[in-house]
């Protein structure tokens, strides 16, 4: 079993996507183990963007973050990491295959509505960033 963090960015929350993004990775089978609607500090996104320090993009990227609420989510399942990535789609809209989510509603690599963790180990870092354990649930005792 493999945990992800997934993400809906800004723009999503905006645009009332929340649903049916969240619907989708439901279909697909994942389990939500952890979700809340936040504000990032900019603490947060620096650690969660540390990877990109030093590119172009990245004092772009830090302002969009922090510049409303996030969805952020932990999702279980055999393979998650992959099979998010998989149900999210290329960075660029333009190469995200179809019926992806960045294919279906995104057109901006900046504004790209949800980010999924790239490996297992970046999932627990950035889970770790996000949550605390107690905030995520088993299923485990369900009745
Ligand atoms: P994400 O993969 O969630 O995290 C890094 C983000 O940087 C990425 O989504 C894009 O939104 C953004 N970004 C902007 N420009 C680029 C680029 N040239 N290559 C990759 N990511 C980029």
């Amino acid at each position: 079993m493999e945990r992800t963090y997934l993400m809906i960015k800004p723009d999503g929350v905006q645009r009332g996507l929340i649903g049916e993004i969240v619907g989708r990775f439901e279909r697909k089978g994942l389990k939500l183990i952890g979700a809340k609607l936040m504000n990032v500090s900019l603490e947060r996104a620096e650690r969660h963007y540390a990877e990109h320090k030093g590119k172009d993009f990245y004092e772009m990227l830090l302002r969009f973050i922090t510049s409303g609420p996030v969805f952020a989510m932990v999702w279980e399942g055999d393979q998650a990491v992959g099979l998010s990535r998989a149900l999210i789609g290329k960075t660029n809209a333009l190469e995200a295959a179809p019926g992806t989510i960045r294919s279906d509603f995104a057109i901006h690599t900046n504004y790209n509505l949800i980010h999924g963790s790239d490996s297992h180990d970046n999932a627990e870092r950035e889970i770790g960033i996000f949550f605390s354990e107690e905030e995520l649930v088993s299923y485990d005792k369900a009745i």
